[in-house]
């Protein structure tokens, strides 16, 4: 298994491209079952999980072209996805495949949209919580479809088609969003989502949709009105930034110090996290590049953050920010109140030298003088780049164990560290 090195205390400055959106490229490729046309994906990032998403959606009859590099083309630079669902062949996903990764579990409302069933393997349980998938069942349920549980698997009936309703969440899911308004792209009729996630990566896969021939008013809001098509269409649409890679790099400038220019981060994507940078004292620069985040000697003011929805400060960079304040001049509150488990990182911090006091959702982090480098292992995705970051900012070496989990999410992360003058290498085993 391979293990990231880091010797901390260089300064970052350059340059590091931010690519497109993993929670983004992950429901639009799923959007390709909708339609027997085919769907262009650009700017897809090179990531572990949008491979295996690529092979289950193979199972279920989606044909995957990647585009060659054309001469000029960047190395590394967004990659263009063809998806044809010409037929489906298969319309169950299995444990083997959902368990790996549960975004796949987002195949259930396109699948019974399409093809009047699914059976859907249930994704079972996850490091950072317990995350049931009762709303997707309830919004898929209120679409027309028969659903039973048999034998760890969701199984859904619909065989006239689906029909277009009033889908009121209870809280806000970012997955059942994507998968009600999947569905409804094909249902039907008009379908209401209230209470739906107003996260990026939803408006980007509303406006691809729409470009697939669907209806969709309230794009960006919490209610979303669609109105179904008989037969989507194939399209071409390119994967909007990731906000969550932005954050991490922003965030690792300000724990080592430096000056680097996210080229193509749009600030708009995470206003929340960019403000509460500039409540700890760094300096963010929005420009139309992109933005450049700079600190320069100044110390780190501590913050008080919550984990809200979109556009709150997002769970996604909660372990990131601990990291960070784990460093500052004073006591920081970070309250976690999306997932109920996701503190692992906090011991793994604290084998650096972090000083983290846990009370239920709440995490206090006393900022500490300087952290020192350890072996440490990485829990989950946000969790092991939050292990990056700290150990940017320790002196000595950090060597991260179980990599496989940063390579689900972030592009060639040595290499955008490494050219702005961080030492960090990965061990192959
Ligand atoms: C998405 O997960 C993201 N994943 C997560 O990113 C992100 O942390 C999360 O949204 C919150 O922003 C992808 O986009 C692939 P939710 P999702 O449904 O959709 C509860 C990463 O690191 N809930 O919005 O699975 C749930 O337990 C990942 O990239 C129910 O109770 O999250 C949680 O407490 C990790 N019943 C809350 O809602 C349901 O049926 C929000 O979860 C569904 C969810």
């Amino acid at each position: 298994m391979d293990r990231i090195r880091v010797i901390g205390g260089s300064r970052l400055e350059g340059t590091i491209p931010i690519s497109g959106a993993k929670n983004a490229t992950l429901p639009l490729m799923i959007a390709s079952l909708l339609t027997q046309d085919t769907l262009t994906l650009k700017n897809v990032p090179q990531l572990a999980d949008v491979i295996t998403l690529g092979r289950i959606l193979g199972n279920h009859g989606v044909d995957l072209a990647i585009a060659g590099k054309r001469p000029g083309d960047v190395q590394g630079q967004g990659q263009t996805f063809h998806l044809t669902a010409r037929d489906i062949v298969d319309t169950v996903a299995p444990y083997e495949m959902v368990s790996r990764m549960r975004a796949s579990f987002w195949v259930l409302g396109p699948l019974v949209a399409r093809m009047g069933e699914a059976k859907v393997s249930l994704p079972g349980g996850c490091a950072i919580g317990t995350r049931p998938v009762d709303m997707h069942l309830e919004a898929i349920r209120a679409l027309g479809a028969d659903i039973d549980l048999e034998d760890g698997y969701v199984i859904a009936s619909a065989p006239k088609g689906l029909k277009g309703a009033r889908i009121s969440f209870s809280k806000v899911s970012v997955g059942a969003t994507h998968n009600a308004l999947m569905a409804a792209a094909l249902a039907k009729g008009e379908t209401v989502i209230e209470n739906a996630a107003r996260e990026p990566e939803v408006g980007d896969v509303a406006e691809c949709l729409v470009k697939m021939g669907a209806k969709i008013e309230g794009i960006g809001s919490s209610v979303l009105t669609v109105e179904g098509a008989d037969v989507l269409s194939g399209a071409e649409h390119t994967v909007l930034p990731d906000r969550i890679e932005t954050g991490t790099y922003a965030m690792a400038v300000a724990a080592t110090g430096g000056d680097v220019m996210l080229d193509n981060a749009r600030a708009d994507l995470l206003e929340e996290p960019l403000d509460v940078l500039r409540a700890a004292g760094v300096e963010i620069t929005e420009t139309n590049r992109g933005i450049r985040v700079a600190r320069n000697g100044a110390g780190l003011k501590p913050v008080k953050v919550e984990t809200e929805p979109f556009p709150g400060f997002p769970t996604d960079l909660q372990a990131q920010l601990m990291a960070l304040m784990s460093v500052a001049d004073g006591t920081s509150t970070i309250r976690e109140t999306i997932f109920e488990n996701r503190f692992m990182h906090v011991q793994e911090l604290a084998r650096l030298g972090a000083d983290i006091a846990l009370d239920g959702d709440v995490a206090r982090v006393s900022g500490v003088k300087g952290l020192r480098g350890a072996q440490v292992m990485a829990t989950d995705l946000r969790a092991s780049v939050s292990l990056v970051i700290a150990g940017l900012a320790a002196e000595g070496e950090t060597v991260i164990n179980r990599v496989y989990h940063l390579d689900r999410g972030f592009e060639r992360i040595e290499e955008k560290l490494g050219r702005c003058g961080a030492r960090i290498e990965r061990l192959s085993a």
